[in-house]
């Protein structure tokens, strides 16, 4: 590495505005005071794409297709140091609080769906595996259990789906366990298939891209873990991503950060449960019944429970009853068909209110039987009440209506992902990128949702072919 051009990079009359291009599309600003590292790694990418100045660079970046080099840059930018079991005292609790409380209140839908948002390498999701599977695996036999991790880091994603570890990874847990669920390969361990299968990984910016999200199968989670990766975003950020995570969850469901990212200001629309060396945050029913469309931000503070280790007064008790199925809100006159009707479906769908989103999909389809985006939203939510069937059937009818609507023909390959149909999955992933191409990155796959876009499933469906050795 030349000093003398990375000094040049730092002092490019076009640098501030790369770094705030930066800053803004991954909430790193950790870079804010660390111009030397970032123009280091900045200098790098210009070497290798042969660009001479800052702002060749930003038209490179703005460039259709400029997310290819997005993605290297995030590559470098980006720090991915995570082991198994992490933090034990956090993997205690979801042992002996979180998940002994979620499958209780979850033994009639038989249904567990937990989100490591910032996976790295996957290390994380794969002890989440390995805990469920060895300590409620005949608990929750048959129950459809998906761990969802997501990263910014596709380099990351990519190995994490290869899921070869070197020693390194396992510093804090025993060979015992290693041997048990890791088979080794050359001088590496790879993660044994049933613990493979338990997780899926996929591309999420939490900075850009919008949820919870249905379409992107970010919504409706008994558990979310995010640990160490807020450390590197600003207050500001963090402080929008906080009720981000609250609507992702379910009712009761329940949120991991790092155990460096406690703060009873930020969580204090949480509950918080206090344990040996960890801090739990679980979401709270609400005490009124929740408005058709609510501001997913602006909520009034909870009462915080005491936690076991506090004093008077006495802690609310941590298994609660099971909540009993809520009887369908009087839900409010539903807007005519068309886009306005399909943001409701969304928005409830989005914030996990199946029920009601089934009721108003149901009575919308009863007016526009012929709407693709109807049948892919009324997919999505049997799909999360566990109608598998139905979900496969509304899937199919949806492109059956209209052939060039992408988000079926991706999730009818994440549906055959799931059921290890290869064949299916890569030719819906294929059908996918073929409808996806020549189309602006930027571009919404939907109208009216700003979340998903069309670079964004172009690079989860050709992660899922490259990692199916399909690409
Ligand atoms: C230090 S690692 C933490 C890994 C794991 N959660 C753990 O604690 O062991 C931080 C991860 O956050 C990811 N990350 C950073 N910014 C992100 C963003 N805007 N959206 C999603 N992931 C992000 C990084 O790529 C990296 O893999």
């Amino acid at each position: 590495m030349n000093a003398l051009a990375t000094a040049q990079v730092a002092a490019d009359p076009f640098f501030p505005r790369l770094k705030k291009l930066v800053i803004e599309s991954t909430g790193m600003a950790f870079y804010l005071d660390k111009d030397d590292d970032l123009a280091r790694i900045l200098h790098a990418r210009l070497v290798e794409r042969g660009v001479e100045s800052c702002a060749q660079y930003l038209e490179v970046l703005e460039a259709p297709r400029g997310n290819d080099e997005m993605d290297l840059l995030v590559a470098e930018l980006t720090i991915g140091e995570t082991y198994f079991f992490r933090h034990k005292e956090q993997f205690d609790a979801l042992r002996d609080i979180i998940l002994p409380e979620v499958i209780e209140r979850n033994q009639s839908s038989r249904r567990l769906r937990i989100w490591s948002a910032g996976c790295s390498i996957g290390p994380e999701p794969y002890s989440l595996a390995i805990l469920l599977k060895r300590e409620f695996g005949v608990r929750i036999a048959g129950w459809n259990v998906q761990i969802v991790a997501t990263d910014i880091n596709q380099k990351f994603l990519t190995r994490a789906r290869e899921g070869r570890y070197d020693e390194w990874a396992f510093r804090v847990t025993g060979d015992e366990l290693r041997e048990d669920c890791f088979v080794k390969v050359g001088r590496q361990w790879e993660i044994r298939p049933e613990f493979k299968r338990q997780v899926s990984f996929q591309y999420h910016n939490l900075i850009k891209d919008r949820f919870p999200s249905v379409a992107d199968n970010i919504t409706s989670f008994d558990v979310i873990i995010c640990r160490n990766v807020i450390i590197y975003f600003s207050r500001e950020t963090i402080e929008g991503l906080i009720p981000c995570f609250r609507e992702a969850l379910v009712e009761n469901g329940w949120l991991v950060m790092g155990h460096a990212e406690p703060n009873q200001e930020l969580f204090r629309d949480y509950r918080t449960v206090n344990t040996a060396g960890a801090v739990l945050y679980q979401k709270a029913v609400p005490q009124c019944p929740t408005p058709l469309v609510q501001s997913p931000v602006h909520r009034a503070p909870l009462p915080p429970i005491r936690s076991p280790l506090m004093s008077s007064p006495p802690p609310a008790p941590l298994l609660r009853p099971r909540v009993p199925v809520a009887p369908v809100p009087v839900v409010k006159p539903l807007p005519p068909k068309g886009t306005a009707g399909l943001n409701v479906v969304r928005e409830l769908a989005d914030r996990g209110e199946w029920v009601q989103a089934a009721a108003a999909c149901d009575e919308l389809l009863k007016h526009d039987a012929l709407d693709a985006r109807l049948h892919f939203y009324r997919a999505m939510i049997h799909e999360q009440s566990g109608e598998v069937d139905a979900a496969e059937q509304a899937l199919k009818r949806a492109i059956y209506l209209d052939r060039k609507f992408v988000l079926p023909h991706y999730h009818l390959g994440l549906f055959y992902l799931r059921r290890q149909d290869v064949g299916g999955a890569v030719r819906c992933f294929r059908n996918a990128l073929a409808l996806l191409e020549g189309l602006p990155e930027h571009q919404t796959v939907l109208d009216g949702d700003d979340g998903l876009t069309v670079g964004h499933l172009r690079d989860t469906a050709a992660m899922h072919l490259k990692l199916m050795g399909a690409a």
